[in-house]
């Protein structure tokens, strides 16, 4: 864990204009900063951000945070990445967690490593001939070559020594995956003659390369190991480089090869990514999410292609939104993207990915393979088949619907259908987080009310009753309030960004979602400042009227069953009449 402190710390000496001004243009509209939302496709801008509340909002989809929280939705970092980005911007460091500092210091210089490596294998593609060579056969631009940083790895088995001088020896070199030692502990380079496709993380780091033999030869693709810095199943060729892309169209194509991203690249698709040589994880899924809204699996027409399908059908399910969309691109058999581009066209692949089949379909048409619907048994079978798939999607509609076509094509009902998967109406998969929309007052609880206020305006703390805490008593909101009337007694926060504050103390708590209500508030439905401290004694006096409520209901309960003993009594007609004296303070104010 970050010390909370230090997160606060980063974020007050952070400015979010500045930040968010790198990567999204803004115009300034009166107090704040105006932008198209980098969340979702619009035309007129509804993205705001506020250099005194330091928090970012959209009008359109309800996105909404901190810095911190813009690295990471826009850039897909991690929490502690986005963390430690912001943190070197102000020549912070972030404290360590499981990483002791030498491991800190090791893998800064395993990617001192890789890169070095990198340019190294850029400049080297100039001198070979064969290798440019190759690449123009393959019909790539050497602007394309220079986009991807694609270079090569000379044939001879020490080329690094070159690079690294004495360091060659160093363990970051056999860490990093560069190197192989053999037994008698002498060292070699890993990527020969080959062409070389550098990975990148998502900031632009070269983390792992893929490097390809010239013609023909085996291995065809050698990969860099699994290293400290590179997770096989976590990381997507071609994703740095498409991020633009992505976000303009909102889809995202999945591709099998390294080729297969170059060469659509080439042809002017941008948005395709490839996974490494590895099935589709649910890692990689989510990652993709938060940057487009519309995943497209394009696998190969070969058998290999339909089984990477499969399972990308599988991890798919628990992941997916009713606002979020998959599909699967089945090219004919005798192609991948990079043959059918080159051969059909760029209108021909958009065309193919605007078609592809929906995940709904394709599920239908993997359960149905091999059955003769014309049989109970097989009719039978089907629902079985499915048992293991449908009660995994996420997307409630989207279950629904599958259902629906379940029955069609079963000749059961929907209920009887949804007893056979053991499902009940309405059961959750697992539920994505949605933005926080603005709620309409009228439907705010009272403790949100309470909240509100105390947010818009935090000297209204000082105006707080002794019993507040019996007053709101054990919900979710109180964790909140109680930080409130801290910050307030402690006069050492900075007031206008309070909510981005919050934001970042609750982020992945239950109180997480309250914040996300309490900014869409404070930018739709604010407070007026004449009203504030007239608006709290409402809150405050409903809230009271509510306990008494409460009370006078459970001793009425007990009087209705005889149990009301003499003081119980007395006590009772003490809330009356503390009820009746509430009541009229109410009419006189109101
Ligand atoms: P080209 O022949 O250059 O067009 O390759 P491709 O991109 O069409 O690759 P292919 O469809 O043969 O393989 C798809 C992906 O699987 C590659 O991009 C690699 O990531 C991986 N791959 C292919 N061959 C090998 C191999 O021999 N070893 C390993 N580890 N991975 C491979
Ligand atoms: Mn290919």
């Amino acid at each position: 864990m970050i010390p909370e402190s230090f997160i606060q710390d980063v974020l007050a000496r952070t400015d979010i204009v500045s930040l968010i001004e790198r990567y999204v243009p803004l115009k300034k509209g009166g107090a704040n900063y105006m932008a198209c939302c980098p969340f979702h496709n619009e035309k007129s801008p509804s993205f705001t951000v506020s250099p005194s509340k330091q928090f970012y909002h959209c009008f359109g989809c309800g996105a909404h945070g901190t810095a911190i929280g813009f690295l990471m939705e826009y850039s897909g970092l991690s929490f502690r990445d986005a963390m430690r980005d912001l943190a070197q911007q102000l020549g912070m460091q972030l404290p360590q967690e499981d990483a002791s500092p030498e491991q800190h210091v090791q893998s800064q210089s395993l990617l001192e490593v890789m890169k070095r490596s990198s340019l190294y294998f850029r400049e080297q593609l100039r001198y070979a001939p064969t290798a440019i060579e190759y690449l123009k056969k393959r019909g790539l631009t050497g602007e394309i070559a220079k986009q991807f940083g694609i270079g090569y790895a000379p044939a001879d088995w020490q080329n690094l020594k070159s690079v690294f001088g004495t360091h060659y020896d160093d363990p970051q070199l056999l860490e990093a995956g560069m190197v192989i030692q053999n037994d008698a502990g002498r060292r070699y380079d890993r990527f020969r003659d080959r062409v070389m496709f550098p990975i990148l993380d998502q900031r632009g780091n070269v983390i792992a390369f893929g490097g390809r033999v010239i013609g023909t030869g085996e291995p065809k693709y050698l990969n860099s190991p699994e290293t400290p810095l590179f997770e096989k199943g976590h990381e997507l060729y071609g994703l740095f480089q498409a991020r633009q892309a992505i976000r303009e169209s909102g889809t995202v194509v999945v591709v099998e090869g390294y080729m297969d991203v170059v060469a659509l690249a080439q042809f002017g698709f941008g948005q395709a990514v490839a996974t490494l040589g590895t099935a589709t994880t649910a890692t990689h899924i989510q990652k993709l999410f938060r940057h487009a809204e519309r995943i497209v699996f394009c696998f190969d027409g070969d058998n290999a292609g339909r089984k990477a399908a499969h399972r990308a059908l599988e991890n798919s399910l628990e992941l997916l939104a009713d606002d979020k969309e998959i599909r699967f691109l089945f090219l004919p058999p005798e192609h991948d993207p990079d043959s059918f581009v080159r051969d059909n066209g760029l209108e021909a692949f958009h065309r193919a990915v605007h078609e592809a089949m929906p995940l709904s379909e394709y599920l239908l048409r993997e359960l149905k393979a091999d059955l003769n619907l014309n049989t109970a048994e097989d009719r039978a079978r089907l629902i079985h088949e499915a048992k293991a798939l449908v009660p995994k999607i996420a997307a409630p509609v989207l279950r629904l619907q599958t259902i629906r076509m379940l029955a069609e094509e079963s000749g059961l009902s929907q209920d009887e259908v949804m007893n056979a998967l053991e499902l009940k109406e309405g059961s959750p998969g697992r539920r994505p987080a949605t933005p926080a929309r603005a709620p309409r007052s009228a439907k705010l609880s009272i403790h949100r009310q309470l909240l509100n206020a105390l947010v818009t305006y935090p000297d209204l703390c000082g105006k707080l009753p002794g019993d507040i805490q019996d007053l709101v008593g054990q919900t979710e909101e109180w964790p909140v309030v109680q930080r409130l009337i801290d910050l307030h007694d402690d006069g050492s926060h900075n007031e206008a960004a309070l909510l981005a504050h919050l934001l970042e103390r609750y982020r992945d708590t239950p109180q997480q979602d309250i914040v996300g209500e309490l900014i869409a508030l404070s930018e739709l439905n604010p407070i007026a400042e004449d009203n504030a401290a007239e608006e709290l004694e409402g809150i405050l006096r409903k809230l009271r009227l509510q306990n008494l409520d409460a009370h006078i209901l459970q001793l009425q309960q007990l009087a209705a069953a005889g149990r009301l003993d003499a003081a119980q009594s007395k006590h009772y007609a003490e809330l009356l009449s503390q009820k009746q004296k509430l009541k009229s303070g109410q009419q006189h104010a109101g």
